[in-house]
């Protein structure tokens, strides 16, 4: 057996790379020194290299008892669910005041089992335009009558964007027909939060039978925004104004997976209808563990001090890119949102930004079209709880030092 390509299969997808790399836009998949410097995973709080995290973490798969399969054996309908599962999501449901949880096995797998299967025939799904792949890739899978997007974070947007679905379909304004509207709280690129309260006002106040139903991602804002890191939802005391929230493991928690946050009607639709649930094998107890861990870190406090320090650090990263002075924004220019640990450093050259700072140790990412809208590429910067100052000290007078030599090119050109 042949695992070669045929000739016009392997053809058209070298066609396809090429064209990428010629709008260089190719992706590669790369491992970058281990002695570098963090500015780019999401690991916000440093747990997963933490000693403490890693004690306790240990501790429970060396208590677990001994009949305790390392694996799930199978989907969570069949063989693969525990008491352990249903008492961890329940923890974490409570931890979030939430009444329900339903575990999936990551925030792709959560989204896409949402959004293909909730909003029924008919209904709408009215969208963040910078909402995440894999809310799209749930809509994409939906049986919703229309999928509409309004302007990032536009509260105007979203109001006017309403109210011409509510003009076009009586049904919607007399409540027989559902809306659903997806955000995230914290949008993963340029670090910004949704204005989670002016959009609830506006759907209050055009939906007023009450069928506007928010699903909120908040996948990056998990452990590191909100009380005890519980999110932008807690954070503004509106968990009862929220349909669906999604919290994934993966970034701030060290972990893998994701939790779906809703009423137990919806609990049980998803485990009658969310393929991406139901066709699985769910996560082992290792996994199980680890999610546990981090949720023990947070409802105990001991994150806590990982935040605040996270804050200083936002605060003395964005105090020093202001040392750097003000540039033409062709050239440069940071982008940041207050209190947020992403930043964006954009530039029309961020791949040779991104790599000088690379030779220096830093790890950071160049992000391009269509990551982001085109022109609005940049170098993405992520702080996490475990940098220090000296590290940022160092990240910064390398882009001062790029960004002079790279004006001196510029003025040698003219
Ligand atoms: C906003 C958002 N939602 C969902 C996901 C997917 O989560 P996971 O990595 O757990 O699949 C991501 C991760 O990239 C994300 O940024």
């Amino acid at each position: 057996m042949s695992v070669s390509l045929p000739k016009d299969l392997r053809d058209s997808m070298r066609q396809a790379l090429r064209r990428r790399e010629l709008k260089s836009a190719r992706r590669r998949l790369t491992v970058l020194s281990e002695s570098s410097v963090d500015f780019s995973s999401n690991d916000f709080l440093s747990l997963s290299t933490s000693p403490a995290f890693r004690t306790r973490f240990l501790a429970h798969l060396q208590q677990a008892p001994a009949f305790y399969p390392f694996a799930s054996g199978g989907s969570r309908l069949l063989d693969g669910n525990s008491t352990y599962a249903e008492d961890l999501e329940k923890f974490i449901a409570d931890f979030h005041r939430a009444p329900n949880g339903l575990l999936f096995n990551s925030g792709f797998d959560a989204n896409v089992g949402i959004l293909s299967c909730v909003p029924q025939p008919g209904d709408v799904i009215v969208h963040d335009e910078l909402i995440h792949a894999s809310a799209r890739e749930g809509m994409r899978l939906s049986r919703a009558g229309k999928r509409v997007k309004f302007a990032h974070s536009s509260p105007e947007s979203l109001e006017e964007v309403l109210k011409s679905q509510i003009k076009a379909d009586p049904l919607i304004a007399n409540g027989t027909r559902n809306v659903f509207i997806v955000v995230e709280s914290v949008y993963s690129m340029d670090g910004d939060i949704a204005p989670l309260r002016e959009f609830l006002q506006v759907v209050d106040t055009l939906l007023p039978q009450g069928n506007g139903y928010f699903i909120v991602d908040e996948a990056h804002a998990t452990g590191a925004f909100g009380p005890r890191g519980a999110g932008v939802v807690q954070e503004l005391g509106v968990e009862d104004r929220i349909f669906i929230r999604v919290h994934t493991f993966g970034k701030a928690l060290a972990s893998h997976g994701a939790i779906v946050l809703c009423c137990s009607d919806t609990r049980d639709y998803l485990i009658n209808y969310a393929r991406s649930l139901i066709y699985t094998t769910a996560l082992g107890f290792p996994f199980l563990a680890c999610i546990r861990t981090a949720y023990e870190l947070l409802s105990e406090g001991e994150t806590k001090p990982l935040q605040r320090k996270l804050q200083q650090l936002i605060m003395y990263l964005r105090t020093r890119l202001g040392d750097l002075g003000s540039w033409d924004p062709s050239v440069f220019e940071v982008d940041h949102f207050p209190g947020s640990p992403i930043f964006s450093l954009r530039s029309p050259l961020p791949r040779q930004l991104a790599a000088t700072c690379q030779k220096q140790g830093f790890i950071v990412r160049a992000i391009m079209a269509p990551t982001v809208p085109s022109g609005k590429e940049r170098v993405r910067v992520c702080l996490h709880a475990g940098n220090t100052m000296e590290q940022i000290d160092g990240l910064v007078d390398t882009v001062q030092q790029w960004l002079n030599q790279a004006t001196e090119k510029r003025v040698a050109r003219l």
